[in-house]
């Protein structure tokens, strides 16, 4: 199996049996990493895209199936325009490579967030990426843009009295989860912020109900598969009880 394989033989102290199928992640950091080196705060979010480009890569070869991540928030456009542009520049420059490369690396991927104020560029390059993705079913990568968790549940809101109004439809945590932009998906296992903070900011409000959180004071462009590795041996010593009681699946 890939997991033990030469190519991630750090990956060998993970239990194989208890890998979370989904884990999403704040890639937070950016700003604090730069401005230690004094840099400009872009040149952290440059670096970050990196990391985060690495660690989907080693989710894949480990056998993770779900990477969800944080790349602009809602609130986001409250930054610097100059900052926004090189946010956007960056994700730009990220799904032209991607599409060169995705039928190599078979990886989905999926965009949640309301796309539509977006650069009609992004909008286009969002919407290839996510036809060509069409054709793969391994590894799925979800990145958040103009993201925010209360705005998906609003949303998903709206969209399901609309559809009430015309066929009754009965409302349960699992007729409401198809309204989310995760409709479909296993909600997120673990749940990573890097970077010391210890809040989810708008992340997967909804979808966080039941996952384990992992903070570590490590700056996101200083993030790799180590510390990857970290957080998943975190989570694997967790004991996850979903409300019941130890050992009682009801
Ligand atoms: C949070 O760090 C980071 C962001 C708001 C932007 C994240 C964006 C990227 C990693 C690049 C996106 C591109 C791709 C391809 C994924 P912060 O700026 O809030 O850091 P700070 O808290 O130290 O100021």
């Amino acid at each position: 199996m890939k997991l033990f394989g030469i190519k991630n033989r750090r990956a060998g102290q993970l239990d194989p049996e208890k890998l979370p199928r989904h884990i999403a992640i704040i890639m937070d950091g950016n700003g604090r990493w730069a401005r230690k080196r004094g840099l400009p705060r872009s040149a952290g979010h440059a670096v970050g895209a990196e990391t985060f480009r690495r660690v989907a890569t080693y989710c894949k070869n480990i056998g993770i199936q779900y990477l969800t991540v944080f790349a602009f928030s809602t609130e986001n456009w409250k930054r610097p325009a100059e900052e926004v542009a090189s946010i956007m520049e960056l994700l730009e420059k990220y799904l032209k490579e991607a599409i060169e490369t995705m039928e190599r690396d078979r990886v989905k991927m999926k965009f949640f967030g309301d796309i539509s104020i977006l650069s009609e560029k992004l909008q286009n390059l969002i919407a290839r990426t996510e036809a060509i993705s069409e054709r793969f079913d391994g590894v799925q990568v979800n990145m958040c843009v103009n993201y925010g968790g209360r705005d998906e549940i609003l949303r998903a809101a709206r969209a399901y009295a609309a559809d009430y109004a015309k066929n009754g439809t009965a409302l349960n945590e699992d007729t409401f989860s198809r309204y989310l932009y995760s409709a479909g998906l296993p909600d997120p296992d673990l749940i990573i912020r890097p970077s010391g903070e210890m809040r989810l900011s708008n992340f997967l409000l909804w979808q966080a109900a039941y996952a384990e959180l992992y903070f570590t004071d490590v700056l996101w462009p200083d993030f790799d598969e180590k510390e990857l590795d970290r957080a998943i041996l975190s989570y694997q010593k967790r004991d996850r009880r979903y409300g019941g009681v130890k050992g009682k699946s009801t």
